[in-house]
């Protein structure tokens, strides 16, 4: 028997480990390394519950710089010592801010120690808090060896999110659905169907009554269409 189980392949499972911070604030694991996407909690009624001095990262990526996604990156960053990733604009930005640690980009792949980060535009605007220019949104596939993912930042429906299927296939998008500054969920539905990846994550909701949505039924629209949505709970961690 032992050598019959010898022979039995392991199973390997990738997964990366996705926790939410509430709006459009979350953290991946993967590939051994923590990336934390558009810190803004302090400032989020709803994630009072979360401490940012407990938060570790070794990256920062910023799609844009509303203030809903880079009010506690000064903090996060000094902190932690997290590469922040962004537009250049926002990059320099952030260095002027006493982060010392920075990777200016554009539109476009690049390759870091944890895996590829291709910058995509997004359909939005970026001014950053104190009115300087942030250059303009985008979003991120990231490959690593764990799978793929999209984050496509905030963005209306565009046909841009057409061009995504090319880079490879996705495991899941995160994704706004609170409507108003960005998609809905219905557009997010359209959205999956353009990037041909049918598990979403959404954010960007709920924060503000103007970003309200009915999440049961944003939820029985997805399973109704064949797609998975996933609303974790902010604190919450799940895998993907
Ligand atoms: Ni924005
Ligand atoms: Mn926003």
């Amino acid at each position: 028997m032992e050598h019959y189980f010898c022979k039995v392949p392991v199973l390997h499972i990738e997964f990366m480990r996705f926790t939410y911070y509430g709006h459009a604030c979350f953290m991946i694991e993967t590939a051994g390394k923590k990336l934390l996407f558009d810190p803004f909690i302090t400032g989020n009624d709803k994630a009072k519950h979360i401490d940012i001095n407990s938060i570790q990262a070794d990256y920062i990526l910023l799609s844009h710089g509303h203030g809903d996604h880079i009010a506690d990156l000064v903090p996060i960053a000094k902190n932690t010592g997290a590469t922040v990733i962004a537009m250049a604009e926002i990059a320099h930005w952030a260095e002027e801010h006493g982060i010392k640690n920075v990777h200016p980009m554009n539109y476009g792949p690049k390759a870091f120690e944890f895996g590829k980060v291709r910058m995509v535009p997004a359909a939005h605007s970026s001014s950053l808090p104190d009115g300087s220019y942030g250059g303009n949104p985008g979003g991120f596939i990231v490959t690593t060896s764990d799978g793929s993912f999209y984050y496509t930042g905030d963005t209306c429906l565009t046909s841009d999110l057409k061009l995504v299927p090319h880079y490879g296939k996705l495991d899941f998008a995160v994704m706004p659905v609170g409507g108003n500054y960005t998609m809905d969920p219905e557009d997010a539905m359209i959205a999956s169907d353009f990037i041909q990846c049918n598990r979403v994550v959404g954010v960007h909701y709920n924060t503000w009554p103007i970003i309200g949505i009915d999440t049961n039924k944003a939820l029985a629209a997805f399973k109704a269409a064949g797609k998975e949505l996933h609303l974790p709970a902010i604190g919450e961690t799940i895998e993907l």
